[in-house]
């Protein structure tokens, strides 16, 4: 439990480090993460995208980006998110948009971020598609609803997500009625001022959060690899009569796929999240933090690339 907390922490560590993060991008797919991530292109992306409805599956695209530093980077990675949304309406293929607010330039120019995020969801709109924002560490969480309100004001097709680890999942829930909803227990390095340091606690938060939102009559999307929440879940649909329709599950690329299918076969909608790009090294580092057992592919992949 001591190693595991330890490990945790450090590849939290790892995650935040720019030099190792700018490095990545000319390495290609390494240390196993291409178990993670679908490709370094939008067209591998869009075929693996393809691979996963043919089996049932539903999916949201995420081209990767962390620490955006200037305008032209913050452009550049809007311009990413329309190009997947063309390539997804191209394809014909079932996926919407998952993105980040930083990546749009959330920490340059707050304006600059709305801007951005009306031209994506102006395309989205356009498609009938759907965008999610992801939420990031706490420092941008309140900036991240209050940008979620605006855009909501002009666009239904956004919503956001909530991390049940934060002291104020639940009160943000209640305000956030009506709002399409992904719920996630939190993959941040944060403060126990902030959260919940204890896990069982994170977990009996997220109960309370899915059925507030569930009940509430908004759309919630459960993401989780938790058996124990997932079967929550179900019996909480069941015991209220919950439409299929009005919930989904979802799972992160390449994590527990064999889940993912016998969710599928009993009928509800699974969505898998479904990373690519070449600026995966953040994002395979909190993997590997949410399960240092995984650390034995990052073994393997330095011996096969
Ligand atoms: P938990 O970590 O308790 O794991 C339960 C079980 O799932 C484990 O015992 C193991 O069997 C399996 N498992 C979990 N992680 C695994 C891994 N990496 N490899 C293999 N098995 C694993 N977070 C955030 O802060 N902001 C966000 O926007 C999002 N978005 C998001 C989208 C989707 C679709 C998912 C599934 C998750 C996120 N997350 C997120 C991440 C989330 O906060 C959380 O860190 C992870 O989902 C891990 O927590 P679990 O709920 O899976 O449970």
């Amino acid at each position: 439990m001591i190693i595991e907390t330890a490990m945790k922490k450090f590849f939290l560590f790892l995650s935040q480090n720019r030099t190792l993060n700018r490095a990545a991008k000319k390495w290609g797919l390494r240390f196993g993460a291409h178990r993670f991530v679908a490709g370094e292109t939008i067209r591998e992306a869009i075929n693996k995208v393809r691979e996963l409805n043919k089996q049932g599956l539903v999916c949201t695209l995420d081209h990767l980006g962390e620490f955006v530093s200037s305008r032209e980077e913050a452009v550049e990675a809007a311009d990413y998110c329309i190009r997947t949304l063309d390539a997804i309406h191209a394809a014909r293929v079932k996926s919407n948009l998952s993105l980040k607010l930083t990546q749009l330039g959330l920490d340059i120019d707050r304006d600059l971020c709305r801007v951005n995020m009306q031209r994506i969801l102006e395309r989205a709109k356009k498609y009938g598609n759907f965008v999610r924002i992801d939420m990031e560490d706490y420092s941008h969480c309140q900036i991240t609803i209050d940008l979620l309100r605006e855009l909501r004001r002009e666009y239904s097709n956004v919503g956001t997500v909530i991390q049940a680890y934060l002291y104020r999942a639940e009160k943000d829930v209640e305000t956030l009625r009506g709002v399409p909803l992904r719920l996630v227990k939190g993959a941040y390095k944060e403060s126990p001022e902030v959260t919940y340091p204890d896990k069982k606690d994170v977990d009996e938060n997220y109960k309370r959060i899915i059925k507030a939102h569930l009940l509430s009559g908004s759309h919630t999307a459960v993401a989780t690899h938790d058996d124990k929440i997932i079967e929550f879940t179900k019996q909480l649909v069941a015991r209220y009569n919950i439409p299929r329709h009005r919930f989904e599950f979802q799972m992160l690329y390449g994590i527990r796929p064999q889940s993912q299918l016998e969710l599928v076969r009993q009928g509800y909608t699974m969505r898998v999240y479904v990373p690519y790009g070449n600026d995966w090294y953040g994002y395979f580092m909190r993997r590997l933090a949410e399960r240092p057992a995984n650390v034995a592919f990052v073994l393997k992949g330095m011996l096969v690339k």
